[in-house]
């Protein structure tokens, strides 16, 4: 038991500060302390501009000094800044060493983690389960990646702690599952294709096209199918492939368009040799979902990746908003 006498009471401690300064304040002004620049802190946090600023303004605010000046288009500390900023230093320290406490108590130093990923979710997962381990960094984790359909197989017979997947209200089994990231499915061509820059294409338009489709099992493929059917159209089905790589290659080869998940260009970025056209009903807006069979227990390492996924939800977000603003009024707040 913790002996009260020797705990000093918060309300003798000089608490200016500690009413009414918060965290985030804390971190917004480290972030553009260390790379000196409100830019450059507003893209590491994915943050917008007038709200870093904002940020900075009531911390300036409540400590009552200049924290940084302008030079030109510049900014540099004042004394009150560098004070500041070793404050900030050894508190997120502190925290940190908590944290890595804490991890140590709940069993996460050495543990293991099984994720079952649908094909698409590769595009994700791999740099989810970096971040994971910079955090947890003696785990072991296996990643498998495969179809909606084997994925509902491997939850079957319980293969995996959690799963990645798109859509689950097509599961034979119950599954408790939880969004985390938008998933929006687009129209891809290749650059020099006569229906880029076209506006508003319809999908009468897009059907006379050959279209290059996933393999049977795919959720994407229902959700391309389930998207011409809505319009009473059949695709005009040129190719099945089972990778959305090759699938990739085969539009910028000049074999047909395709349906695809945005996150598949997440390393070529908007200016790659695929282009996205503008059709009506489209992007078709999925999330991801972290899910797992209804009633499974999680072990404490599942736990942990359950939360951070859900935890990384504004990141992700603020990368896809970053790379494609121009669909960022599709993507869900
Ligand atoms: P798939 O799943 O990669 O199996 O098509 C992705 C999704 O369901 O969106």
């Amino acid at each position: 038991m913790v002996d009260e006498k020797n705990l000093t009471p918060l309300t003798s401690m000089p608490n200016h500060l500690i009413r009414h300064v918060t965290l985030r304040q804390l971190q917004v002004f480290e972030a553009i302390y260390r790379l000196g620049s409100f830019t450059r802190g507003a893209e590491e946090l994915f943050l917008t501009q007038p709200t870093v600023s904002m940020q900075i303004k009531k911390l300036t605010d409540v400590i009552g000094l200049p924290l940084f000046k302008h030079v030109g288009r510049s900014v540099e500390p004042t004394e009150t800044g560098t004070e500041l900023y070793a404050t900030c230093r050894e508190i997120f320290g502190t925290l940190t060493n908590l944290e890595m406490k804490i991890a140590d108590l709940q069993g996460l130093k050495r543990g293991r983690l099984r994720l079952g990923v649908v094909t698409t979710a590769k595009y994700l997962a791999p740099e989810m389960l970096g971040e994971f381990s910079k955090r947890y960094p003696g785990l072991d984790l296996t990643l498998k990646v495969t179809n909606k359909e084997r994925i509902f197989e491997r939850m079957h017979t319980n293969k995996d702690d959690l799963y990645i997947m798109g859509h689950t209200s097509d599961s034979e089994i119950e599954v408790e599952s939880h969004s985390f990231a938008p998933n929006p499915l687009v129209v891809m061509a290749p650059r020099d294709h006569p229906l880029v820059g076209v506006e508003n294409i319809s999908m009468e338009e897009i059907a006379k096209e050959p279209l290059i489709i996933r393999e049977i099992g795919s959720g994407i493929r229902d959700a391309t199918l389930r998207a011409f059917k809505a319009k009473g159209l059949t695709p005009n089905i040129r190719m099945e492939l089972g990778s959305n790589d090759a699938i990739k290659h085969s539009v910028v080869g000049g074999l047909g368009i395709s349906v695809l998940s945005l996150h598949s260009l997440t390393l070529e970025g908007a200016d790659g040799p695929l282009a996205i056209l503008d059709v009506e009903g489209f992007p078709i807006l999925r999330n991801w979902y972290i899910t797992y069979p209804k009633g499974k227990e999680l072990s404490l390492v599942a736990q942990a990746f359950h939360s951070f996924a859900i935890d990384s939800e504004p990141e992700i977000h603020g990368r896809m908003q970053k790379m494609w603003p121009a669909l960022t009024k599709y993507f869900k707040e």
